[in-house]
């Protein structure tokens, strides 16, 4: 089974380990670092705008650039990846296009988006709804009913209280605690959070 995986980067190599796991046994990487031939011993086979036949899967970090490549390759079949080890209840419904990583949590009623990352050890309980392209870092924890909006990206090992909603377009700094609902786009950082800049900082 094929599958193009765009971003050979740490991401990407997650990623590929588990697509590895769900059964691809063909896969190939795309890059717009010329000098990138492989990724986790796969080829890296052309630029992020020439992919091969097969399924698609856009491994980047950035949220703004995973929208416009899975838009560009809007009419490719862009699976889910789950990894075996995580937990996803029965009803939790799942856009096109997202990973969901070791030991995550996805508990009864919660709505996953095109495009999100759920990253290594995190959780999003009961009844939550995460945007299209929202990334939920590594060991972020959201309690139940909580909305993330689109492109929003929570931070290592952040936290969110029950019933708490944070509009798109931020970014939630690790270790950050949100307690009240976010309602401008914009940075926010500390325990519990306040804003930092209005803007989304360039790190992802
Ligand atoms: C929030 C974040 C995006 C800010 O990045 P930035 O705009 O480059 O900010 P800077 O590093 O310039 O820091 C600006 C100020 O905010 C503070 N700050 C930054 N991140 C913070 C955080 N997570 N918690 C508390 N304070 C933080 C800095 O100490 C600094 O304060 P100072 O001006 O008093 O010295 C970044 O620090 C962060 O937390 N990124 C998340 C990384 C992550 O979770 N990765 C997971 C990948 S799975």
């Amino acid at each position: 089974m094929r599958l193009v995986i765009i971003g050979a980067s740490g991401h990407g190599r997650v990623v590929a380990d588990i697509a590895r796991l769900n059964g691809y046994d063909d896969i190939v990487f795309l890059d717009d670092n010329e000098n990138v031939v492989e990724c986790s011993g796969y080829p890296v086979v052309g630029k992020s705008t020439d992919a091969p036949d097969g399924e698609v899967f856009i491994a980047i970090g950035n949220s703004r650039i995973r929208k416009m490549l899975s838009e560009r390759y809007a009419d490719r079949v862009q699976p889910v990846l789950c990894h075996p080890k995580a937990i996803i209840a029965a009803d939790v419904t799942i856009g096109k296009g997202p990973v969901v990583m070791a030991g995550a949590v996805i508990n009864p009623g919660a709505a996953i988006g095109a495009g999100v990352i759920v990253n290594t050890s995190s959780s999003i309980d009961h009844d939550c709804v995460i945007g299209d392209y929202a990334h939920i870092s590594v060991g972020a924890h959201l309690s139940g009913s909580v909305i993330v909006g689109n492109e929003t990206w929570i931070g290592a090992g952040a936290v969110v209280s029950n019933n708490v909603t944070i509009c798109g377009g931020c970014i939630i700094g690790a270790g950050g605690a949100v307690i009240r609902n976010i309602d401008a786009p914009g940075t926010y950082v500390g325990v519990p959070v306040r804003k930092l800049s209005e803007s989304r900082a360039q790190t992802e």
